[in-house]
């Protein structure tokens, strides 16, 4: 029996490594977070926050059966979402205060996989070496991810446990009331656009429209975190996780706009942030009107998050080489992907 800890177990990553590790009878999960999570068979929750030391000593004392940590925890700092350089501390700190106190009463810990991401490159300041390689030097800091990864391989020297870092790009889940996937920013852009009489615009820059982007399916990305934890090639490298495909919004877009059964149009840049600000009235009526599942506004979309994903007007490719050639060949079609997820969306009434 494996006991994973998964550090942000509510999270658009967290929560689909706890369901995944869930489905194997092999498995047992601790999620942690500040709000607690459902608990089921072999998966339960302990509300803890990583930035206090002391509360993650205290709380984390009693895992001493954990052999894997999964940490996909992550504090947003306010304002925009590529913003990585105001939210250094936190983040170091959190990782810091939950893998020392595993690391502490856990003899049989084997692998501590940290997620971090393609910013890791610069992805997020403008144009990249693209397909960006896992060797490929950092770009000039801060980015906590920096902090992150230096501390842990420093932490880790001379460990019994190894680890592995998995650098993924945009995800596509389902996490209601965090800050960042891409699925409900279209789906909700989508239907308040739809409710108001307006085609499906695409909302973000003409040369976003038209540039090479690449995502990562949640569900992949927790495959992806299992096969990190543990195949042993794993130990102590870095991988670059995404669907394994490349789009373009521009072909994608008549796509979506066919699953809410509506025309599209050109690109008309603007900022989500500012013209979805006073939408939640409108989004109030729709829940009523269409008998939605009553997710408050702000719970369901992070507009930045949108703002900066339609921002890149810059390719966004990572080389999945290496993850690979050493033995992760799972591949999911993106724009099948989107589809399948919008369409979700409105079947389990999230969206109209
Ligand atoms: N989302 C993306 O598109 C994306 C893309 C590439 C890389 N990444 C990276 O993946 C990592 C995880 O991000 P994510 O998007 O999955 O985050 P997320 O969806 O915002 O989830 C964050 C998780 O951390 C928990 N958390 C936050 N502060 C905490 C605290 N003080 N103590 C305990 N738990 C805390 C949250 O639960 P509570 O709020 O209940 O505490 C939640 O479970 C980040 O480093 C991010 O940069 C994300």
């Amino acid at each position: 029996m494996k006991t994973a800890v998964v550090a942000g177990a509510l999270g658009v990553i967290g929560r689909y490594v706890a369901e995944r590790l869930a489905q194997l009878p092999d498995w047992r999960v601790v999620g942690l977070s500040r709000r607690l999570g459902e608990e089921r068979e072999r998966v339960r929750h302990v509300s803890v926050d990583l930035l206090d030391p002391a509360d993650a000593g205290r709380k984390l004392r009693g895992l001493q059966d954990a052999t894997h940590v999964f940490y996909c925890a992550f504090q947003p700092a306010a304002g925009a979402a590529a913003d990585y350089a105001r939210n250094v501390a936190a983040n170091r700190d959190m990782l810091v205060n939950a893998v020392s106190a595993v690391d502490a009463v856990a003899p049989g810990l084997e692998r501590v996989v940290l997620v971090t991401g393609t910013k890791y490159y610069g992805s997020h300041l403008g144009p990249f070496r693209t397909p960006a390689k896992e060797d490929d030097p950092r770009h000039l800091g801060p980015n906590y991810y920096f902090d992150q990864i230096d501390w842990l391989s420093a932490f880790q020297r001379g460990k019994r446990w190894s680890g592995c870092e998995l650098r993924p790009q945009t995800l596509c889940g389902f996490a209601p009331g965090t800050a960042m996937s891409i699925v409900p920013v279209i789906a909700v852009y989508a239907a308040v656009s739809k409710a108001l009489g307006l085609p499906l615009r695409f909302p973000g820059k003409p040369g976003a429209w038209r540039s090479v982007y690449q995502v990562t399916e949640s569900a992949h990305m927790a495959n992806a975190a299992l096969w990190a934890a543990t195949e042993p090639r794993c130990a102590n490298q870095a991988y670059n996780i995404t669907n394994g495909d490349t789009f373009r919004w521009c072909n994608l877009w008549p796509r979506i706009a066919e699953v809410f059964e509506m025309p599209w149009a050109e690109p008309q840049t603007i900022s989500l942030v500012a013209h979805m600000a006073d939408k939640a009235p409108l989004w109030d009526e729709m829940i009523r009107k269409h008998g939605l599942r009553p997710y408050r506004f702000e719970e369901l979309v992070a507009w930045p998050f949108g703002d900066y994903v339609f921002g890149c007007d810059w390719d966004v490719i990572s080389s999945v080489t290496k993850s690979r050639l050493h033995g992760f060949h799972d591949v999911v079609d993106s724009e099948e992907m989107f589809v399948r997820l919008l369409e979700r969306f409105r079947a389990e009434r999230i969206v109209p």
